[in-house]
């Protein structure tokens, strides 16, 4: 019984017609600081919540309809089954075990590739067409599992990466020279975390290179103040969880403007986990690390070739490694 009376002479609705679903599984503080994001945005017409926690689970997906008067129509559903999230357009992975502080995010991986082995099989089962975008950490070395037990083609097999390691970087150049973070054009690349590099060279500021710009205004700038700018994005996350356990807001907004570039096929170039091989003189294996990859409603459409100078690309080979030698423990 329908509220609404259809209007006379009018058509059934068509059946090509369908929606669009995200399925985000684990909603710890990573799992719902997306889920929000995603809901604020409208990015989505449904979205599936999974998690072994039962109870944490209802509440979470009472509070967010409890809010349905103030968002963009969306459907919210929850379930421990992964029969929840049959038909997703987007799985996103956020489930497992998260750092201690000062912990790394490599120390995670045995207890979350346990974890990753008992979820990525069930959700690649239920929706053979999605995109799985890997959170969970350590996320680079994650997405290649999630690569291997899929079975998914490498181009719907996407980690969240350094897309927000690259906003931090934006950030934090914005903050030194007083401008607006969407002006900097600025990439992070490599492993998530403490190998990963930063691509000085390709820096620009409303189309201006920053260097050359700095070079030719014989600005001096100290290598040391570009280093410390690094280390700061290295050492942000461990920061926030040294003073409030955790890390969220900005990975759930990063993982939104994923989700966006993905469904509503933007065509937008994100540093984000791809499998590397044969990019920027990575070779020897099957590396995830981020390179600037164009997303679209197929997942990556391509890697973006920057400019890299002799030392930017050495040290992407040397974080390629780093993931490699971790990789070759996985016997998988
Ligand atoms: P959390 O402890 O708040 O949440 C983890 C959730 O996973 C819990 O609700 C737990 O019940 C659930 N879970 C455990 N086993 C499960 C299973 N088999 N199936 C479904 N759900 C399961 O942790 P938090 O803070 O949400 O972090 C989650 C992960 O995200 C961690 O690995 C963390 O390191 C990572 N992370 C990654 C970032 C990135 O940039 N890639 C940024 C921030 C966190
Ligand atoms: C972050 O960078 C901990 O990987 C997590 O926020």
């Amino acid at each position: 019984q329908s509220f609404f009376k259809p209007i006379q002479g009018a058509s059934p609705p068509p059946s090509t017609s369908r929606n669009t679903k995200i399925s985000v599984v684990g909603v710890g503080n990573v799992g719902m600081a997306i889920a929000q994001t995603i809901l604020t945005q409208g990015i989505a017409d449904e979205i599936a919540l999974v998690d072994v926690n039962a109870d944490k689970l209802r509440g979470e997906m009472l509070d967010l309809q409890h809010a349905a008067a103030f968002l963009p129509r969306t459907k919210i559903s929850s379930s421990v089954d992964y029969s929840n999230t049959v038909g997703s357009d987007l799985v996103i992975v956020t489930a497992g075990a998260r750092q201690i502080p000062g912990e790394s995010r490599l120390n995670l991986l045995q207890r979350n590739l346990a974890l990753f082995s008992k979820v990525i099989p069930p959700l690649a089962a239920k929706s053979p067409d999605a995109i799985l975008m890997i959170v969970s950490n350590p996320v680079d070395v994650l997405t290649y599992v999630a690569w291997k037990l899929s079975g998914f083609p490498s181009n719907r097999v996407i980690g969240s990466g350094t897309n927000l390691d690259s906003s931090r970087f934006r950030f934090l150049i914005a903050d030194h020279l007083d401008l607006n973070a969407q002006d900097v054009q600025a990439y992070i690349v490599g492993e998530h975390g403490d190998s990963s590099v930063a691509l000085w060279s390709s820096i620009s500021v409303g189309g201006v290179p920053i260097l050359s710009f700095l070079e030719r205004q014989q600005i001096t700038y100290e290598k040391q103040t570009l280093e410390k700018i690094h280390k700061e994005v290295v050492e942000g996350a461990y920061e926030v969880i040294s003073l409030k356990g955790y890390t969220s807001w900005a990975i759930g907004y990063s993982v939104a403007s994923l989700a966006r570039a993905i469904l509503r096929d933007q065509r937008s170039i994100h540093p984000v986990s791809v499998l590397a091989k044969g990019f920027y003189g990575i070779d020897g294996g099957e590396p995830f690390l981020s390179l600037p990859a164009q997303l679209g409603r197929s997942g990556v459409l391509g890697v973006t070739n920057v400019h890299l100078t002799e030392e930017e690309a050495k040290q992407l080979q040397e974080s390629a490694k780093t993931i490699l030698e971790v990789q070759a423990q996985l016997g998988i």
